[in-house]
């Protein structure tokens, strides 16, 4: 299954519930590249200038790492990509990579969520610098300012969530990404849903969606 929408639409936050719910693994390029950089691998350093920016790091960096990672054993069950493929080429390479191991994309949920909404998320996004949760200033705050409620890490704000940042990836995303919501509806999997609604309403929605596309 793959999670598609503009940054802030809430994908990581429902990527982790869909992930416990039916126990198969969240892979988010998005968490790979950050710990890549956070390890200062050759990958990271490269990543790291593109990501700073708000543009999207190399169709060939990414797609090497996602084959790498789902040609692994524990996916069997099957599993969510989070912000992967987010070009036409990406899209192009997955289907050659998932083809090579007798699988293919069941379900992709694309969240329609609008610029206004996706700028309010972001701008008030804490992450766990420990165990990588996501929380919000507002919307989803943290039993104690700064802290996460699950292992007590401290929590930061994003590089790339700030303004000018923010801004940029948004155009970025309709530039480079939106176009693959065509390529899915013509492989006829894509379910649209209205990421604007708070998270526990979009849970429900997902896993109606889910289980109408009779994955569960
Ligand atoms: P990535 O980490 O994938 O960022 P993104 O797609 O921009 O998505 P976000 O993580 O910003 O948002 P999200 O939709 O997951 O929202 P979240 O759940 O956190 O990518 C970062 C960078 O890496 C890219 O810019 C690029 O450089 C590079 N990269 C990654 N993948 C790549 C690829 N395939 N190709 C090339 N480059 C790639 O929620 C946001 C906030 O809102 C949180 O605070 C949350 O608590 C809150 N929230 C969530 N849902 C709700 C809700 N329903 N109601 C209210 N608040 C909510």
């Amino acid at each position: 299954m793959i999670l598609l929408g503009p940054p802030g639409a809430g994908k990581g936050t429902q990527a982790v519930v869909l992930s416990k719910t039916y126990a198969v693994a969240h892979i988010s390029t998005g968490d790979m590249l950050r710990e890549a950089v956070k390890g200062g691998t050759p990958i990271g350093k490269e990543a790291e200038s593109y990501m700073k920016k708000g543009e999207l790091v190399p169709d060939e960096i990414v797609t090497g790492i996602v084959a790498e990672r789902i040609a692994r054993d524990d996916l069997k069950k099957g599993f969510i990509l989070d912000g992967f493929p987010r070009t036409v080429a990406q899209a192009k390479s997955l289907d050659d990579a998932l083809t090579k191991l007798g699988q293919k994309i069941d379900l992709m949920l694309y969240f329609a969520t609008s610029d206004g909404v996706c700028i309010k998320r972001l701008s008030g996004r804490r992450v766990c610098r420990k165990c990588a949760a996501i929380f919000h200033s507002t919307n989803i705050p943290p039993r104690s300012e700064g802290v996460c409620d699950f292992c007590g890490g401290a929590l930061y704000q994003r590089d790339d969530d700030k303004e000018e940042t923010i801004k940029k990836r948004l155009l970025v995303y309709k530039q480079q990404t939106q176009p693959l919501i065509d390529y899915y509806k013509k492989a006829r999997v894509l379910r649209e849903v209205p990421g604007d609604l708070e998270v526990n309403e979009l849970s429900e929605v997902l896993a109606t969606t889910f289980n109408e596309a009779h994955l569960a």
